[in-house]
């Protein structure tokens, strides 16, 4: 096992911000788990698991030890007439992973096209997009636990899913690593269309598969998300917030035309995106190193060569800007660190 000093993590997060880990390893399979663990200089240090890096900003220089997630492997476990059950290394690249399970034909991802993270990533936070989340494909997650040392497991319906949360980003963080996601899948094709416009796009197919909708899906995406390779970003940087019925009816006799959409317990989510647009976020002062998407003012850009504390900045001025006019507090959707 490689330790690696001073790391640059510039190619590992998708926002394109230079960051030093002072330590840097690479973890490849359980025994590297293991190898860390007996190290115990390392060990004590505060630690980060990085995936992918697309869900990320680096404010700072990370003083411990980064360990980078590279497990790879794809077993199947089970197999019936409609199902597959998949145990998934969480290294592995969610696209890719779909990709290959719907040259399978094996469908249920594919609203999830194109999200830049690992499978572990995507359950970490439960990944959702265009009406799908990770959380309905889970089975379970094993993980390694850094407190008493051993692999465990634990069932999806204990897994405290949420809007973009489990217990892995809350009870159990910095404390265990997830080494696989175990995923059933469906032989029979159920296609999920009720996000918003998707109905809409998907008029001119008259056969839908479970490829065309991973096309169109990605369509979809690249046409709201810059591609980060050339304007580093993570996706959307705040959760779309979520207020109560009275609020927002006493919100929306104020501002007209609040897109809303029924959430949990009876609430009433709003976009964050049309709030930040409001705010005028989508004209960039020049100069600035950082903005917004044009496309979707909830996608914070990395204009160039910006520093992980412009960025913060920048989304702290977002923050009072939409608290100032609606009254709302965005929380940031991204890890800060
Ligand atoms: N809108 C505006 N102006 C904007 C942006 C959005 O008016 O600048 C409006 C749109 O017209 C649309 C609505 O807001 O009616 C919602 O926008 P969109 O469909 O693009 O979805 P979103 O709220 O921006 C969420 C997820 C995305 C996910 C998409 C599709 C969150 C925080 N974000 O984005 O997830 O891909 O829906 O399901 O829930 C991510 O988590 O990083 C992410 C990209």
């Amino acid at each position: 096992m490689l330790i690696y000093s001073d790391f640059s993590l510039k190619e590992s997060n998708t926002f394109n911000i230079e960051a030093k880990a002072a330590n840097y390893i690479e973890i490849a399979g359980l025994d590297d788990i293991e190898n860390f663990v007996r190290k115990r200089k390392y060990f004590e240090m505060p630690r980060l698991i990085l995936g992918n890096g697309s869900n990320i900003l680096f404010t700072k220089d990370f003083k411990g030890v980064v360990l980078k997630n590279i497990m790879k492997g794809i077993k199947v476990q089970k197999e019936d007439d409609q199902t597959v059950t998949l145990k998934v290394s969480s290294g592995e690249n969610l696209d890719t992973f779909i990709e290959y399970s719907l040259k399978n034909r094996w469908s249920g991802l594919e609203n999830l096209s194109a999200i830049p993270g690992t499978v572990g990533g995507a359950a970490f936070q439960n990944a959702g997009a265009y009406g799908a989340e990770m959380k309905n494909y889970v089975v379970e997650i094993e993980y390694y636990d850094f407190e008493d040392f051993t692999l465990k497991s634990i069932k999806a319906e204990d897994c405290k899913f949420g809007y973009r949360t489990s217990v892995f980003k809350t009870d159990f963080l910095d404390k265990v690593f997830i080494t696989a996601v175990t995923l059933r899948l469906n032989k029979k094709f159920t296609a999920i269309t009720s996000y918003a416009n998707l109905e809409e796009k998907l008029k001119e197919f008259t056969v839908l598969t479970p490829s065309i909708m991973r096309r169109v899906i990605t369509a979809m995406r690249n046409e709201k998300l810059p591609d980060y390779k050339k304007l580093g970003n993570a996706g959307s940087f705040f959760k779309n917030p979520e207020i109560t019925k009275q609020a927002f009816e006493k919100l929306s006799s104020e501002f007209e035309g609040l897109k809303n959409y029924p959430s949990e317990d009876g609430k009433i989510k709003l976009s964050a995106g049309q709030l930040i647009d409001l705010c005028g976020f989508k004209t960039t002062e020049a100069g600035s190193k950082v903005g917004v998407a044009q496309n979707n003012a909830l996608i914070v850009i990395n204009l160039g060569d910006a520093n992980g504390k412009d960025v913060l900045v920048y989304a702290k001025k977002i923050e009072k800007a939409v608290k100032d006019k609606f009254g709302i507090k965005l929380e940031p959707e991204v890890v800060i660190c």
